[in-house]
């Protein structure tokens, strides 16, 4: 496939997987996508695996992510993992403001800003989430509630760094639910948040920056997806946790 940018796939593996069954899984993903050249493949396992895994990847095409990190620095912050010590792992990558934790933990626009700022001063690529819940989609206001997260997380970032920065459009009715958005509502998201974020910092920018589909990306439906201009990879939750689906989820969008 050609396109301008190069498509990233990244495995969301949320909270699952031992530090054993994850050994395994990244065993058996280094020997079936030795030779993908195409892709920026990345793996985000839970914290506690981020050790086991960042070494067994050392000599693979597979990179490391993080699902989340602190704002702040070291200090009295109980609970919180700062950027440099995921840096300590090599972690290369850091989903920040999924759904999950917007719905859970409560994230705001505001604290995943700081928290992309944080990353990017530790030179961690922040994949910044965004996604309209199935009450907006029908009210007619995916746009106007897409356009409100994206801008509110990117505030304070520089053009340089929104560039560098991967955005993941995963509409929340579709996460974990088999329900894929067709590729037509895919594409109109991702060609839109291009437009806002070539309002804020200007065409090259827009064209440059990564912006990842997520929610029920199967190895049926990714070929489809990555076909469409605007969508430059996936953002995969459970098919990321079967050697066999995510593989084929990479394979099929090359
Ligand atoms: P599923 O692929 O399980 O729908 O999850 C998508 C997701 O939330 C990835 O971050």
């Amino acid at each position: 496939m050609d396109k301008e940018r190069k498509l990233i796939i990244a495995g969301n593996w949320k909270c699952n997987k031992t530090v054993a069954e994850a050994l395994v899984l990244v065993g058996d993903l280094k020997r079936e996508l030795a030779p993908v050249k195409e892709v920026d493949i990345v793996c985000c396992p839970p914290f506690t695996a981020l050790d086991a895994v960042s070494k067994a990847i050392l000599d693979s095409n597979i990179r490391l992510g993080a699902q989340n990190m602190g704002e702040n620095g070291l200090g009295a912050f109980t609970g919180e993992v700062a950027a440099g010590m995921l840096k300590e792992f090599s972690v290369g990558y850091v989903i920040l403001g999924h759904s999950e934790r917007r719905q859970f933990q409560k994230e705001s626009d505001a604290l995943i800003a700081k928290k992309a700022a944080a990353a990017h001063a530790a030179n961690i690529i922040p994949i910044v989430c965004v996604g309209e819940t199935l009450a907006e989609r029908e009210a007619g206001i995916t746009n106007a509630v897409v356009e409100t997260q994206l801008k509110g997380s990117l505030t304070g970032l520089t053009s340089e760094q929104v560039e560098r920065t991967v955005v993941a459009y995963e509409p929340v009715w579709a996460i974990g639910t088999g329900k894929t958005a067709t590729t037509a509502q895919a594409q109109e998201v991702h060609a839109f948040l291009r437009k806002v974020i070539g309002t804020l910092h200007g065409d090259t920018v827009a064209r440059r920056v990564r912006i990842q589909y997520g929610g029920s990306v199967k190895p049926n439906n990714a070929r489809e997806l990555m076909s469409q201009p605007d969508v430059d990879g996936a953002l995969v939750g459970g098919a990321s946790l079967e050697v066999r689906s995510f593989a084929d989820i990479i394979k099929n969008s090359i």
